[in-house]
């Protein structure tokens, strides 16, 4: 079976505060993207599973090996399955790339067992695995709150294209956590930018997004700047990081000016790519 596991951003990020276990209370407006790892999941005749990433080097425990571990110890699976992923979202960008795999890989094996469990039953399994496997489960442009788990559809239907650049170097989403932490923690509200999304108001998108983490980010990757400076000299109206970094969104309402900003950013970044939201 072939499932495409897309990758999301955050076109708003506010931390309300931290739960005494450290993990941080957030209000986001996410929305799904075009760009998806592609996941092949067949059953093999061993006696174990076989997971393989094409072309890259990930640690043995990952998201899709705890999300089948999860999954075979809840609903006592006995098949052992041969998983081969081919990953286009690059790593530590604040794209969901992990969250977004290991949702692929419950709901195929849910279809492919029979097992039958509900959108909720995941959730609850997938919230273990990562903060953005519920979102990814859902994969519909969504208002999600608390750690990631709660999760209210935006009534929308739009799309709309833009440019994502990540610079080399990624952001460890606990060191991003850990640096808000340290700063001035100032509050945002988000709820400008749900209405945009429901209006379809571009102008309004723009003015209204935010994302508390982008300082502290920077901080540790100063490159996101860099990107977003360049991007508003060569005539975006706006740049923006999603979730913890390093990727930066880049918006204009003209195509024109996201292919001549792409052309730009590939003399310099390794990830260029323009992706439609939605
Ligand atoms: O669950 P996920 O792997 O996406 O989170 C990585 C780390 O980011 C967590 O271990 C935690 O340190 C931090 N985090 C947080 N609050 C959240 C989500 C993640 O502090 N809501």
């Amino acid at each position: 079976m072939k499932k495409f596991a897309p990758a999301k951003v955050n076109l708003a990020l506010n931390v309300n505060g931290v739960n005494d276990r450290g993990y941080h209370d957030l209000d986001m407006i996410m929305v799904p993207l075009s760009l998806c790892d592609e996941i092949d999941i067949e059953l093999n005749n061993a006696q174990e599973d076989d997971v393989e990433f094409i072309d890259l080097c990930v640690p043995d425990e990952n998201t899709v090996t705890k999300a089948l571990r999860l999954l075979r110890e809840k609903c006592k699976i006995t098949h052992h399955y041969t998983i081969k992923v081919v990953k286009n979202i690059p790593e530590q960008a604040g794209l969901a790339g992990g969250s977004a795999d290991a949702a692929a890989v419950l709901s195929a094996i849910n279809e492919l067992e029979g097992l039958d469990l509900s959108k909720s039953e995941l959730i609850e399994l997938g919230q273990q695995v990562g903060a953005d496997v519920p979102f990814c489960l859902i994969n519909e442009s969504a208002r999600v709150q608390g750690i990631g788990e709660k999760i209210t559809r935006i009534d929308t239907d739009w799309c709309f294209d833009f440019l994502l650049v990540k610079p080399n170097k990624g952001v460890s989403t606990p060191l991003a956590f850990k640096k808000w932490d340290e700063g001035d923690r100032r509050q945002w509200n988000v709820d400008a930018i749900e209405q945009a999304m429901i209006v379809k108001d571009h102008d309004q998108l723009m003015n209204s997004m935010v994302n508390a983490l982008e300082e502290a980010a920077i901080e540790l990757v100063p490159e996101i700047a860099d990107i977003e400076c360049l991007a508003l000299k060569l005539g975006a109206d706006r740049a923006m990081m999603t979730g913890s970094g390093s990727a930066v969104m880049i918006f204009s309402k003209s195509g024109s000016v996201l292919q001549r900003i792409e052309k730009e950013m590939k003399k310099k970044y390794p990830f260029v790519q323009i992706v439609q939201a939605g």
